[in-house]
């Protein structure tokens, strides 16, 4: 599919089937995001595959957002492998893994797999309940799985945009 038309089609997927996406189609999905620019190319990026009962258990007893899916990918970065600006000295890893993840995301949707942003944790619970390393920040989770039949965009959230002309500016 085209790219614009592709990325018009994507909408924030919240019900899922019970089934997981194949072996096969996860590998696709993180190729996508490998193939992700990052800062320098320092690839900070940490990706945990939530799979198993206990992982999305764990996930669902800190995150309202998880939609039922079936699996999820959560998206971290190393912050003593992210490149850090020399002028204001933040981080490039939230940049970085905002990319990945969206390459991700729609690598995923052009297999016709949902998944929705999800930032609505709390990082530090996470990074407990799965004990990742002190020096990760966890910025995103991505439940990820086949539409529900029934499944539907949220219309109060989706596809209405700023005008061009209230975004765009050229100097
Ligand atoms: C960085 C980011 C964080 C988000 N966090 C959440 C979230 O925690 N819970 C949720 O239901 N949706 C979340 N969303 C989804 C947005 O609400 C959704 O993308 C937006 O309303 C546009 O709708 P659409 O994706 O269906 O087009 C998030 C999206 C982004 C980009």
């Amino acid at each position: 599919m085209d790219f614009l038309e592709l990325a018009k089609s994507r909408w924030s997927v919240r019900k899922f089937k019970p089934q997981q996406i194949s072996s096969e189609e996860l590998e696709q999905i993180l190729l996508a995001g490998k193939y992700a620019p990052t800062a320098v190319n320092y690839q900070p990026q940490k990706i945990y595959i939530l799979k198993s009962k206990e992982a999305m258990e764990k996930i669902n007893s800190v995150c309202k957002c998880v939609f039922g899916a079936p699996m999820a990918i959560l998206v971290a970065y190393d912050k003593e492998r992210a490149w850090r600006c020399p002028f204001d000295g933040h981080l490039s890893g939230d940049v970085d893994v905002g990319i990945v993840a969206t390459h991700m995301v729609m690598k995923a949707w052009e297999m016709g797999i949902g998944t929705c942003f999800v930032e609505h944790f709390d990082p530090e619970d996470v990074k407990k309940i799965f004990n990742l390393p002190e020096n990760e920040k966890v910025v995103l989770l991505l439940p990820i799985g086949y539409p529900a039949n029934d499944a539907e965009p949220l219309m109060k959230l989706h596809g209405t945009f700023r005008e061009k002309e209230d975004v765009v500016k050229t100097l």
